[in-house]
């Protein structure tokens, strides 16, 4: 699998212990987060960090799943991204985005939007910002993917499973002959 966006590691350090048959790859653009994953996770054969920017991702079908935990918010390209995922998932594999979300409309007192409202300022600062349920949504369906599992983990924070139906050039061979 791969955890685009890994930061320091910290999910594959927990996860990949319990799948060693399974390979785990982080991706980040920041050197020394990549440098602390490796140190996290050097007792852990199956894991392998890269430093790298999801806007370059360049894999065909390699992967059963991709985790981008917290990352979409800070990507100018979204959709070229989440396209890029779907060309480098297996048919039939999972794509899971977690971002704390911001939704227009919703009563913005409510204790978990004031969390969401300082992740969007920590964003803001960043150069990124929160996106809403209905937009990662059409992210997701836009570069083919399944109308996504939300699962609500409070605190502002979703979960998006989807998943990858078909490989880019059946679809396109069956729809255009
Ligand atoms: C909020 S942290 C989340 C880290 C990790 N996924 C986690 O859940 O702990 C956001 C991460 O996105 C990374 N990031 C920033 N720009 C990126 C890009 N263009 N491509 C991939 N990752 C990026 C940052 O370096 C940072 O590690």
């Amino acid at each position: 699998m791969l955890d685009l966006g890994c930061g320091s590691g910290g999910w594959i350090a927990k996860v990949a212990p319990n799948f060693p048959n399974s390979y785990f790859l982080g991706v980040d653009p920041d050197e020394h987060s990549i440098q602390e994953a490796r140190e996290k996770c050097r007792l852990i054969p199956n894991a392998e960090f890269m430093i790298g920017r999801a806007e370059h991702l360049d894999f065909k079908e390699e992967f059963d799943l991709i985790y981008l935990g917290e990352v979409l918010y800070i990507i100018g390209d979204r959709q070229g991204v989440i396209n890029a995922c779907y060309d480098a998932l297996k048919p039939k594999g999972y794509i899971v985005v977690c971002e704390a979300v911001c939704d227009p409309g919703r009563n913005t007192w409510k204790d978990e939007n004031t969390l969401v409202r300082g992740a969007l300022l920590d964003y803001m600062a960043q150069g990124g910002r929160t996106l809403g349920r209905r937009e990662i949504s059409r992210l997701l369906t836009g570069a083919g993917f399944t109308q996504p599992r939300e699962h609500n983990m409070h605190g502002g924070l979703w979960f998006f499973v989807s998943r990858k139906t078909r490989s880019k050039n059946v679809w396109t061979s069956a729809h255009h002959p």
